[in-house]
């Protein structure tokens, strides 16, 4: 059994709490919050964009800590969750590293490549798991094209496009920050960068144009290169500046003996224009696969499941692993540059 601690109890920081309810071989034995009334249990202000609204939790046999400090000091626990915002994942990661704890680390793992390699580093030297909480790899449509590719079951990747699409988040104060959040590219592209490195590996160049709001970049369009110049991958991703696209993802991807569809947007109380994942075959076939249940919290619990994994056999994750992290941070900062110069940049 690992016993976790959990670092910030806001939308995620819940999220995780109610998965690591249904998994076995992880428990959490103690939370950290700032906020008084959240640490004594009243979850009921906390409100993200999936999953249920937060309520009055009973927190029996839960250490409380107050500070960070005492958390990381916490002898019962062996793992640190963080799911604190991003400016805090580098140092707190690093000083659980030094204490002895695994790390499982919400996304970005920071806000600048160089704190990521910092991670990378500390864990090494500790010679314990940095995991970091990518969890798109784990929703049951991105899974099914993460094995499509990786099996070759539909023959080659050729490329494909992805989209990830918010309104304009006006009730989060720092969004725009690059010192506390990262701004749209790092908050909500990375989730598409990690999955284009995942299957596609380390492009060579990225060609971006967006517009900008502040210092961060606000909505843009990449083409990512490769050594192959037949894999033709592109991604369209930030935030529009109206409130009438909560939000959208999708991918079209484009395998040799098949094309794979995923669409999917939140477009008003309660509705939404849904492209379920279909396969295309190139006999002509349509197939919709079943997919599990559609619970959010599902894709997170598949997550953690991978976490306990990697933490009990103290092996790393091919999908949570702080290298692909970091990598999706590098490719984020390319395209910010490539936007602020106009010209395709170098990534390796
Ligand atoms: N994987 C996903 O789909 C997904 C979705 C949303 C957020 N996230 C990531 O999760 C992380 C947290 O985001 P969130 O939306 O949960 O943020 P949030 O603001 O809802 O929660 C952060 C919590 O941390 C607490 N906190 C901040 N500083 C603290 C400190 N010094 N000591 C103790 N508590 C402190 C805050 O009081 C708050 O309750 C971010 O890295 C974000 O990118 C991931």
């Amino acid at each position: 059994m690992i016993n976790v601690g959990i670092a910030g109890i806001g939308f995620m920081g819940m999220i995780h709490y109610l998965a690591y309810q249904k998994i076995r071989g992880a428990k959490v034995r103690a939370i950290c919050e700032q906020d008084t009334k959240r640490l004594a249990g009243d979850w009921r202000s906390i409100q993200g964009n999936f999953g249920p609204r937060g309520r009055k939790m009973n927190l029996k046999g839960i250490a409380r800590h107050a500070e960070l400090d005492d958390l990381l000091a916490d002898p019962n626990v062996e793992m640190i969750d963080i799911c604190l915002p991003p400016s805090w994942h580098a140092d707190i990661a690093i000083a659980a590293l030094k204490a002895g704890k695994h790390v499982f680390c919400e996304k970005p793992i920071a806000l600048s490549v160089a704190d990521a390699k910092r991670m990378v580093a500390a864990a090494r030297r500790a010679g314990k798991q940095l995991l970091i909480g990518h969890v798109l790899p784990f929703f049951p449509e991105y899974h099914f094209a993460y094995k499509a590719i990786a099996t070759g079951k539909y023959g080659k990747f050729l490329g494909g496009y992805f989209k990830r699409i918010i309104s304009d988040p006006t009730w989060l104060s720092d969004y725009y920050n690059p010192a506390i959040t990262g701004g749209p590219m790092l908050d909500l592209h990375i989730h598409d960068a990690h999955f284009i490195r995942l299957v596609c590996g380390m492009p060579t160049a990225v060609q971006t144009v967006g517009s900008m709001r502040g210092e961060v970049v606000e909505r843009f369009s990449t083409q990512f290169r490769f050594d192959d110049p037949g894999l033709v991958v592109t991604a369209a991703c930030g935030v529009i500046d109206q409130q009438g696209r909560p939000f959208t993802h999708a991918y079209e991807i484009y395998l040799e003996r098949a094309t794979l569809l995923f669409d999917y947007a939140a477009i008003g109380k309660g509705l939404d224009a849904h492209t379920p994942l279909t396969v295309l075959t190139n006999g002509g076939r349509v197939l919709r696969p079943k997919l599990g249940s559609g619970d959010p919290i599902d894709g997170f619990v598949a997550e953690l499941t991978e976490v306990v994994r990697a933490v009990r056999t103290n092996t790393p994750s091919p999908l949570l692993h702080g290298e692909l992290a970091r990598d999706a941070v590098v490719l984020c900062q390319k395209q910010t540059q490539s936007v602020r110069t106009g010209r395709a940049v170098r990534v390796v």
